[in-house]
């Protein structure tokens, strides 16, 4: 089995913050997004990886490399606009040949991983028959189901409609970015027309298949998923990936210091005089200092926060925080240097970036 992740599409509305224009790469818990889904694939056992990019090839490329850090292998295929997720499969028709694939939208975040949904596949094929599915994919329920790909399921739960992004939505059962198919696939892809949007669309495909009696099975997601797209991507995504990691310690923390709950403390980091609440993550040459660093929050590498209190926020590298007293729910770029210096008069002394959101206490 192959994997194709797709990374084309638009950039990111965190640019100024992220220093990325690639949504896909946005750090949470301090590794990408894309990295998870990477990660995922490898752990199912596909390690032959075939990944979209388009505007944002040059940063995807320079993060991922040649996938050998994964024990992959990766090809890149590039899509000079987006023109839709069914036009990307059919731009990947060489790399994929016949073979079954997964299809992974990069800025999708899953719970749970992804061997239950491929061996579930797997085994239905190897059944075989005429009821072998030719294709499979993953719904869950949504607030709002107008900003997805919907399903209807009928009373004996198979699925007999989807529909992209619907005015009036026939269930709440959202398409999440999760699809297996077989190479049935690629004469849909070839058959549909561009949708409203002038998008080649995965889910028309899908109907296509429906249409022409093929078998497409279904599972109803059990964790939590992001749409990353959609989703304030970064405060939420850390408070939900925290969650599930192992507590580590790869740097030093002095007497003078206690650690609670899941934290991760990444090499050559180092704690002192500091009191940190999991989950937490504090990255590579970090110091905390005379600090309190709450539950929910990921400090980037090569950081500094002395004399502070920081609860749920998120810090890219290379910033200092000093003496700044009750930050919470927050979103601090790279380079940034955020201190008290107790010159008078009083006042504050901001240099804001574009896009910059600011609450005072
Ligand atoms: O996230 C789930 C939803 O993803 C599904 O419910 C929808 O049925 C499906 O169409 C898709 O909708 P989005 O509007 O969220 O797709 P988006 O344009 O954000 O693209 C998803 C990923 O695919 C993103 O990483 C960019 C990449 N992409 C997108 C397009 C349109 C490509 O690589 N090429 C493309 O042409």
């Amino acid at each position: 089995m192959k994997g194709l992740i797709l990374c084309g599409g638009a950039g990111t509305r965190l640019r100024p913050i992220t220093h990325t224009s690639a949504k896909q790469l946005v750090p949470v818990a301090n590794k990408p997004i894309l990295f998870y889904g990477i990660e995922d694939m490898v752990a199912a056992g596909i390690t032959d990886l075939g990944i979209i990019v388009g505007d944002t090839a040059n940063e995807i490329m320079d993060a991922v490399g040649d996938g050998s850090r994964w024990g992959a292998t990766v090809t890149y295929i590039p899509q000079a606009a987006p023109e839709g997720l069914a036009h990307c499969v059919l731009i990947a028709r060489d790399f994929l040949g016949d073979d079954d694939f997964v299809m992974y939208l990069g800025d999708n975040l899953l719970e749970q991983g992804l061997s239950d949904f491929v061996d579930r596949f797997e085994h239905a094929r190897a059944a075989g028959g005429d009821h072998a599915p030719s294709a499979q994919i993953l719904l869950a329920p949504v607030d709002d189901p107008r900003q997805f790909g919907v399903a209807e399921v009928d009373d004996v739960g198979h699925v007999v409609r989807l529909v992209e992004k619907p005015e009036d939505p026939p269930s709440d059962l959202a398409l999440v970015g999760v699809y297996l198919f077989d190479r049935h696939i690629h004469m849909a892809v070839r058959a549909i027309e561009p949708s409203g949007r002038g998008e080649l669309e995965i889910t028309d495909a899908i109907q296509w298949l429906l249409d022409h009696g093929h078998t497409v099975l279904h599972d109803v997601l059990s964790g939590w998923w992001l749409d990353t797209g959609k989703k304030d991507p970064l405060l939420e995504s850390n408070r939900l990936l925290l969650n599930r990691l192992e507590p580590a310690n790869h740097g030093s923390v002095d007497e003078g210091s206690t650690i609670e709950g899941n934290v991760v403390i990444e090499k050559d980091a180092q704690v002192i005089g500091s009191r940190i609440r999991g989950p937490a993550i504090v990255g590579e040459r970090t110091r905390v200092i005379d600090s309190y660093v709450g539950p929910f929050t990921s400090i980037g590498n090569d950081c500094e926060i002395r004399a502070s209190e920081i609860d749920h926020s998120v810090v890219l590298e290379h910033t200092n925080i000093v003496g700044v007293p009750g930050l919470a729910d927050s979103l601090v770029g790279r380079y940034v240097e955020l201190t008290r210096s107790g010159q008078l008069p009083r006042a504050l002394r901001l240099m804001l970036g574009d896009h910059s959101s600011i609450d005072l206490e």
